[in-house]
């Protein structure tokens, strides 16, 4: 009894991220035959024409588990659709978080570096903590993460050319109707090639009407709920012709936060200020790399508020992340009044973005041990 009951938790279990295996043979027999072989070295793709979009690559790694236990083996999956019950917990009630980080392939194709994966892993456990969710072990997800890079090792674009982005998701896949945590749980990482999420210095519209973050919520998680709330937003702004929104804090609506998906720094002479990520702040990764850089270079770095009026006075404004890398901001516009920013080869930002790119990609010795490289 006992046994077939556990047969059938494991095969329901299993149930709840089925991947599409056939189609993902049909898929491999066309790729083939359209000069896009499985198993060369670079799939048959413009990599001068890379975007941060998705292009669909050939491995997903996915891993379950149930609610109160502890995630164990994972397993590589042909990419591709998942089964999720019409009850799923990140269905109904946004259950769920997301995680990027990138690979790249070294100068000369001398191997493929990971940027810091162990704060990703550490950010996803905090995450799932406030989110009530099992989360890998900080050793299974950067071990996801490299066997998710090694399978879709040709999709890593030439050096120069871009990164491979990996997507890790957490999330609460097993049925539950009632506001409750789900009781069984999905982790899955997949990746995609991708170029420059902004090719030119970014243009930001500040928005004082809806708000990003609010205290006391997942404003400095990387829960999925943070993001398609901002579209309506994101959308006013690029109508009207900017790159993005900068948000308010909805406390007070005088400080800024961050824009829709980076962090935000101004430069003052030689003082660098960012917004103190406490809670309402995503605490990103590239962030915290910047500081770490800045204050090495010998710039006075200072997480404190940062008011509105504080951005007139700053000569110069860039933002960060793992997608954005490093950009700068030209302008912001706040109720019709326009501050315009420095921006070109002598900027701080281009500075910093040449010494992170430089180490991310192994052109600049890692002083700092951020890099793991990753063995195929
Ligand atoms: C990243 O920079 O990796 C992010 O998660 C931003 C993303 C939502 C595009």
């Amino acid at each position: 009894m006992l046994a077939t009951t556990l047969f059938a938790r494991k095969w329901n279990h299993l149930s709840t991220i089925k991947p599409l295996f056939l189609f993902s043979k049909i898929k491999w027999f066309i790729a083939w035959f359209g000069g896009n072989h499985p198993k060369a070295e670079y799939a048959n793709i413009n990599w001068d024409e890379l975007r941060f979009s998705l292009t669909p690559t050939d491995y997903m790694y996915v891993m379950n588990c149930f609610k109160e236990e502890n995630f164990s083996k994972g397993f590589l999956a042909p990419f591709g659709s998942i089964e999720l019950s019409p009850s799923s917990g990140v269905l109904n009630y946004g259950q769920g978080l997301i995680e990027g980080l990138k690979a790249y392939r070294k100068e000369n194709d001398q191997g493929i570096l990971l940027f810091r994966p162990e704060l990703n892993a550490l950010r996803m456990k905090m995450g799932a903590d406030r989110m009530c969710m099992p989360s890998p072990t900080i050793e299974q997800f950067v071990n996801a993460v490299k066997e998710t890079v090694i399978a879709n090792k040709r999709w890593i674009p030439p050096p120069g050319k871009g990164a491979l982005y990996v997507r890790p998701l957490l999330m609460g896949t097993g049925p539950s109707l009632g506001v409750a945590p789900a009781p069984e749980y999905t982790f899955l990482a997949y990746s995609s090639p991708v170029g420059k999420y902004f090719k030119v210095p970014m243009n930001l519209l500040v928005e004082d009407n809806l708000f990003r973050a609010v205290p006391g919520g997942t404003g400095g998680i990387k829960s999925i709920t943070n993001y398609s709330p901002i579209y309506k937003a994101m959308s006013k702004a690029k109508t009207k012709g900017f790159s993005d929104i900068l948000f308010l804090d909805a406390a007070t609506g005088k400080n800024i936060e961050e824009a829709s998906a980076s962090n935000i720094f101004l430069v003052k002479g030689n003082s660098i200020i960012t917004p103190a990520a406490n809670g309402t702040i995503l605490p990103g990764i590239t962030r915290k790399s910047i500081i770490e850089m800045a204050m090495n270079f010998g710039y006075q770095v200072e997480e404190s508020p940062v008011s509105l009026e504080e951005m007139l006075g700053a000569e110069e404004v860039f933002c960060t992340g793992t997608a954005m890398v490093v950009n700068s901001v030209a302008s912001i516009t706040y109720r019709n009044k326009r501050m315009e920013y420095k921006t070109g080869e002598e900027t701080v930002a281009e500075k910093l973005y040449a010494m992170l790119t430089g180490v991310q990609t192994g052109r600049i010795e890692d002083k700092m041990g951020w890099t793991v490289e990753i063995n195929t």
